[in-house]
């Protein structure tokens, strides 16, 4: 096992990363202020790992809720977040209960948006059982919800005590999930360490067959850059954005598209290579970077070209896009493989060439 530490002060916390640690609950019981816990997870993940994670927690004393909610982006919504409340308040879950997130990226930011609010604030760890809520979205604290007008437009700053990374529990994950995890595994080397994209071209057919020590080794970069920037900037007033790479035409083609129809990751990816043209346009990089970029994406298996939405579409979805100041949008670009900068003044011309680019529209 290695553990890393999101270096946040008062609210710093480990990540522990390695091969079957869901069924060693000594690792959880530290951080717990009451031996009650409550799992959230969902009926795809339920079935595979909840008893491991309960038996575990039951055989030191803890008793353990289990909330099975249904599977999906198109259910991180209120609906949905409510049946967590209702759950923990016929449960008689108290301050000093403990939330525990089970599952991928959707189970986490749900769960953590209860815990961040359910009287207040209740004790939150994350265990995450998606490469990408491994690599990215069980740290840092972002949590929320989904709103019919634009994605993750509801929520809270709440950070967990602890993030639990079982990486053997990547083998059961299906194909399609596994590439949409490298998108944001593949995001964190464009942004931050080009010694880390040659790494992944290198082995990326280690990591499509699911090789545990390339994965390790992928979850364990990706863990230090992402606790690394949060720790600079935990409320994303700067260097943090830059973790949207991407972000910004993926989160306008998810809500246009209907959220679940395109995987968060597919969605990025297509983002990924809408900004890495941008970047190109505006002189930034070169072509052969771009060309570059959209060969590990595809060797990956994910889509390089947007779905077809309307510019104007996109435009409209991408006006509520979190990084808007004062009416302009703000697009995160590559100012070389490996380093990134939040960009504000992008002619909208450029910005139409590349929605409308052969090969990207
Ligand atoms: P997801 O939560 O929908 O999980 C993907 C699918 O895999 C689901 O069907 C899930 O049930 C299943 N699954 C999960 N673990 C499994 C396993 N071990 N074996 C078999 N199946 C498994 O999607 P995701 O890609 O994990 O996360 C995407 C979500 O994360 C989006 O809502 C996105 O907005 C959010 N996100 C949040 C942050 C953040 O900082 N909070 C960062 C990135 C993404
Ligand atoms: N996924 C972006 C962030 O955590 O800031």
């Amino acid at each position: 096992m290695q553990t890393l530490r999101v270096e946040l002060g008062e609210r710093a916390y480990p990540i522990h990363i390695g091969e079957h640690l869901l069924s060693d609950a000594g690792l959880v019981t530290p951080h717990l202020n009451l031996p009650k816990v409550a799992i959230v997870t969902n009926t795809t993940v339920a079935p595979l790992y909840l008893q491991k994670l309960t038996l575990g927690l039951r055989a030191l004393g803890v008793e353990a809720i289990g909330i099975v909610l249904e599977d999906g982006e198109r259910y991180k919504d209120w609906a949905t977040l409510n049946r967590i409340y209702d759950t923990l308040l016929e449960r008689r879950c108290e301050r000093k209960t403990t939330l525990i997130a089970l599952g991928g990226g959707v189970i986490g930011d749900l769960a953590g948006f209860a815990a961040a609010t359910y009287m207040r604030g209740i004790p939150f760890i994350q265990v995450p059982t998606s490469l990408l809520a491994q690599v990215d979205s069980s740290i840092g604290g972002k949590t929320g919800i989904n709103h019919p007008l634009g994605k993750n437009m509801i929520g809270a700053f709440y950070q967990p005590r602890l993030v639990l990374a079982d990486t053997a529990v990547l083998a059961t994950l299906p194909p399609r999930e596994l590439s949409a995890g490298l998108a944001e595994v593949i995001k964190h080397g464009l942004i931050r360490d080009d010694e880390f994209v040659s790494w992944l071209e290198h082995n990326l057919e280690q990591l499509l067959a699911c090789d545990p020590q390339a994965l390790a080794y992928a979850v364990r970069r990706c863990c230090e850059i992402k606790a690394a920037v949060v720790a600079e900037d935990e409320r994303e007033t700067g260097v943090r954005a830059l973790l949207n790479f991407g972000h910004t035409f993926g989160h306008a083609i998810e809500s246009g598209l209907g959220y679940g129809n395109w995987l968060h990751g597919e969605a990025v990816a297509a983002g990924m290579a809408m900004a890495a043209d941008l970047s190109r346009r505006m002189g930034y990089i070169e072509q052969a970077d771009v060309e570059r970029i959209l060969a590990l994406l595809k060797r990956a298996g994910l889509p390089v070209a947007q779905p077809g939405l309307a510019p104007a579409r996109m435009l409209e979805l991408m006006a509520l896009d979190k990084k808007t100041e004062g009416g302009q949008l703000r697009f995160v670009l590559l100012d070389r493989i490996g380093s990134a900068s939040v960009r504000a003044k992008v002619p909208a011309a450029l910005l139409q060439e590349t929605m409308a680019a052969p090969g990207v529209n």
